[in-house]
């Protein structure tokens, strides 16, 4: 079977693995979506069943999630009070190309949906990051806010004050994941402010909204396609550069709370075409179930000309003193984390 669920995250519940993603089309405009998002559910993660369109997008050309919109990278994530399953993903609204950076938000009763859109949003509207410095604060007006892309050489990425233009619509959400740990609560970690900084934001506690808590991290660094997890306390981050569907040397970071001080831990590709990220680009980080500390990486390998064609990369993820290690194999199986 083909799976066709890329830009995804998988949800382990009650003992099932669900693989959510989007569904692409043939050719160059199957990168919009025409479709929805894919369910496939697994128990051993060899075997996988077609659960179809958890969430399709509307026939109706006024909708948020109208057919020809952009809908990329959905996360469901499980919340045991509202006993709902909450979708988030990046959501560019039909025709304005990526200028909407906004986020999706979908909830359903039963894990393989259907699931009903709610609302499109930027994030965190109004609301001023727990490390705001004063000057975000000034208003500023005409072309002082122009664009991170044309900042000129060795200008600090906070003299744009793209978090403070944006402080009114909401910050930007592009590539983005979620979280959820130990204790429960959920976050959104977002590519913002022109792709220069990542957003780390906790959600309320129903997961339906942002709860006003949030930081900017690797700030002027721009990164992509943000995947993280945690292992023995310590939370770990991978995120690619911004060169759209072409492949680039992913960044890896660790700390020792989602909220930082994250601490960069270079490129974790270590063999051959490790600057391509082995020809992918960074999607999730499967906790494998029984396993302790056993996560698989997952990466899109895009097929930009024909969508549906991309292909994914799964690799163990390993750890050499602190760092997060990713080494290329040609076959592999779960027995690899037995050793
Ligand atoms: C990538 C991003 C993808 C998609 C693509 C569009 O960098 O990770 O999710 O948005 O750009 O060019």
């Amino acid at each position: 079977m083909h799976i066709n669920a890329h830009g995804g995250g998988i949800l382990l519940h009650r003992g099932t693995y669900y693989w959510f993603g989007e569904h692409k089309t043939e050719g160059r405009g199957g990168n919009q979506a025409h479709v929805g998002v894919h369910c496939y559910s697994s128990k051993d993660l060899y075997n996988w069943k077609d659960e179809g369109i958890a969430l399709k997008v509307s026939d109706d050309p006024e909708s948020m999630i109208a057919d020809g919109c952009i809908l990329e990278r959905p996360k469901v994530i499980y919340n045991p009070k509202t006993r709902k399953f909450v979708m988030w993903f990046h959501l560019e609204p039909k025709g304005k190309g990526y200028s909407g950076a906004m986020v999706g938000i979908a909830q359903a009763s039963k894990v393989t949906g259907p699931f009903t859109f709610i609302r499109a949003t930027r994030a965190t509207p109004q609301m001023w990051p727990v490390d705001v410095k004063p000057f975000h604060k000034i208003p500023k007006e005409g072309e002082i806010w122009k664009d991170r892309a044309n900042l000129s050489a060795g200008e600090h990425p906070d003299s744009v004050n793209t978090l403070g233009r944006d402080f009114l619509p909401g910050q930007h959400s592009r590539d983005m994941t979620l979280f959820v740990d130990d204790d429960g609560k959920a976050y959104h970690i977002c590519s913002s402010e022109s792709n220069s900084v990542i957003h780390i934001a906790e959600l309320t506690d129903d997961f339906l909204d942002f709860s006003g808590k949030y930081v900017r991290a690797f700030v002027g660094d721009r990164m992509e396609a943000p995947a993280v997890f945690k292992k023995d306390g310590l939370y770990y981050f991978m995120g690619s550069e911004c060169t759209g569907w072409r492949p680039n040397p992913a960044h890896a970071a660790v700390a020792p709370s989602i909220w930082g001080p994250w601490t960069q831990t270079g490129n974790p590709c270590v063999d051959a075409d490790s600057e391509t990220t082995y020809h992918s680009q960074s999607t999730f980080f499967l906790p494998v179930a029984g396993k302790e500390g056993a996560f698989i990486y997952m990466g899109d390998r895009w097929r930009p000309e024909n969508a549906i064609d991309g292909r994914y990369i799964w690799l163990p993820v390993e750890f050499e003193e602190g760092r997060l290690i990713l080494r290329w194999r040609d076959e592999w199986d779960l027995s690899v984390f037995d050793k």
